[in-house]
């Protein structure tokens, strides 16, 4: 198979310089980047008895650069090992980047990855812009090749008022009879939201795109990175909405996340949504992409970052930036999305400690319960059913000058995630609220804590709040309190893969 000298270098690069980084020095049981950074997930997929997760990659800087594909393969979605560097931009029609894609099996047995190649264009005024078309390889979970008639889909493949500058992200999946579906990333040349679905017979040779759904400039412009896929018997879409303007505590301004749940008139090409949400009420967390795993579970992962708050980390270049957050089983129920860590994060809790009925009123500690890489369930609620609590505080990384902290208003229905005391020294967004309804004030938390980052799933999954902090690793306590008097019970475990 040819190898470039592009990614023959990158590959070198990355064994070298990625061995460097201590596994200490990364989190635990997530996916970080080999070296540099890392952005969307890519070509989530089961191929050959793994799991293989690919990412959006520039090796030579924790900044964002032209984008790779790194590689990496787990059994269990919580070990992973990383595999060599898959996709370079090497070849004219990718040269300024091999942006985000999917991948599927083909009936040979190849796995095939479909991405976006980037090629910058000069325009009339000598401004350039970024020609983006959808380009196929080929491979046999470790080395791929470009297929020789890139790119396969390009500006004239699209309905008409697409334009050739926003038509990204191809998520690919296989029906039941064999043929294949994508949805891409689209947009009117106003940026206009448009999500275009693809059909193949053979997932090479596509035809025309039909519009799925139009934006009409209600949920920000772009919709990045689509994912569409039918579950509990609806149909459900997942973007990430660039340029959003704030709903409430629904949706927050810039970069977001949106779920739509509704039906699909499979005749018509038509989706109708019937309702819509955030995918994740917290700050670090965009660009999610999913997989059926062999057992039937909808699996999603994103990536554990957000444009709006990655600039400006002073890191040394031969870090680390990005991670992808836990993998997580989804399901519908009550027409909402919800989340939970995947079951094989359970092989990994070590050392239970139970608490029942804590009365918790004022700031307290318990014995054994501290910890960066924990898995902690709270159920917290009025120790009096009469005199509904005030608010309830877990704060987490806590010690000398830090801490991150989780609290709950039952009056007004909030839970906000405030990471301002994390270390964090830039003017970046440190606190969000979401609205988490409750009966008198009666909560549950789980809180996946891993060295970098908090994933908070509340009331079984209806809502997640997702942060990263990078606290420095001393900063271990944890701590509760409350005004007015809360009754809590706790199972917590130390995680250790
Ligand atoms: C989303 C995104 C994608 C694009 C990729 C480039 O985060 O902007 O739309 O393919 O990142 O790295």
């Amino acid at each position: 198979m040819k190898i470039s000298s592009k990614l023959s270098e990158v590959r070198e690069y990355e064994e070298r310089m990625g061995d460097r980084i201590a596994d200490s020095d990364r989190p635990a049981f997530h996916l970080s980047s080999r070296v540099g950074w890392m952005n969307d997930p890519n070509g989530f997929s089961f191929y050959q008895g793994k799991y293989h997760l690919f990412y959006q990659y520039f090796p030579y800087n924790t900044v964002w650069g032209p984008c790779h594909w790194g590689h990496a393969v787990s059994e269990d979605l919580i070990h992973w090992e990383y595999l060599p560097a898959t996709l370079a931009p090497d070849e004219e029609y990718d040269k300024d980047g091999c942006f985000s894609g999917s991948a599927a099996d083909l009936p040979d047995g190849r796995q095939m990855l479909i991405y976006t190649g980037v090629l910058k264009k000069e325009m009339e005024d000598g401004s350039f812009r970024e020609l983006q078309q959808q380009c196929l390889a080929f491979g046999d979970g470790l080395n791929y090749e470009k297929y020789d008639q890139n790119p396969i889909l390009t500006k004239k493949d699209l309905p008409e008022g697409c334009s050739a500058y926003d038509f990204r992200d191809p998520k690919i999946w296989k029906e039941e009879d064999g043929t294949y579906r994508m949805v891409a990333c689209c947009a009117t040349p106003g940026r206009d939201a448009r999500i275009v679905m693809f059909s193949s017979q053979d997932g090479i040779r596509w035809g025309k795109g039909q519009l799925l759904i139009q934006n009409f400039d209600r949920f920000g412009k772009v919709w990045e990175c689509p994912d569409f896929f039918r579950m509990d018997g609806k149909w459900i879409l997942l973007t990430s909405p660039m340029d959003m303007l704030p709903e409430g505590f629904e949706y927050h301004n810039g970069n977001g996340t949106l779920c739509l749940i509704g039906d699909y008139d499979e005749e018509k090409g038509v989706f109708t949504p019937q309702h819509d949400q955030s995918i994740d009420y917290g700050i670090d967390f965009y660009a999610t992409q999913t997989i059926l795993s062999p057992d039937g579970r909808r699996i999603m992962i994103a990536w554990m970052q957000n444009w709006d708050t990655t600039p400006g980390y002073r890191l040394d270049p031969t870090s680390w930036f990005g991670q992808m957050t836990i993998p997580r089983e989804l399901s519908i129920q009550n027409g909402r999305l919800y989340q939970w860590p995947v079951r094989e994060l359970e092989q990994i809790r070590r050392n239970r400690i139970l608490y029942e009925n804590v009365y918790v009123n004022g700031e307290m500690e318990l014995d054994g319960i501290t910890g960066r890489c924990v898995d902690l369930e709270i159920e917290v609620r009025s120790a009096d059913p009469n005199h509904p609590y005030g608010k309830f505080v877990i704060k987490f990384a806590a010690g000398g000058r830090y801490y991150t902290m989780l609290s709950y208003h039952p009056e007004d229905c909030i839970m906000k995630i405030d990471r301002k005391f994390s270390g964090s020294r830039r003017a970046i967004i440190h606190q969000r609220r979401a609205e988490v309804p409750s009966e008198n004030g009666t909560v549950r938390i789980r809180l996946i804590l891993d060295r970098y980052s908090a994933e908070a799933f509340i009331n079984g999954g209806a809502q997640t709040i997702t942060a990263n902090l990078y606290t420095d690793m001393g900063a271990r306590r944890i701590t509760f309190s409350a005004q007015g008097a809360v009754s809590m019970n706790l199972v917590k475990y130390d995680l250790i893969p």
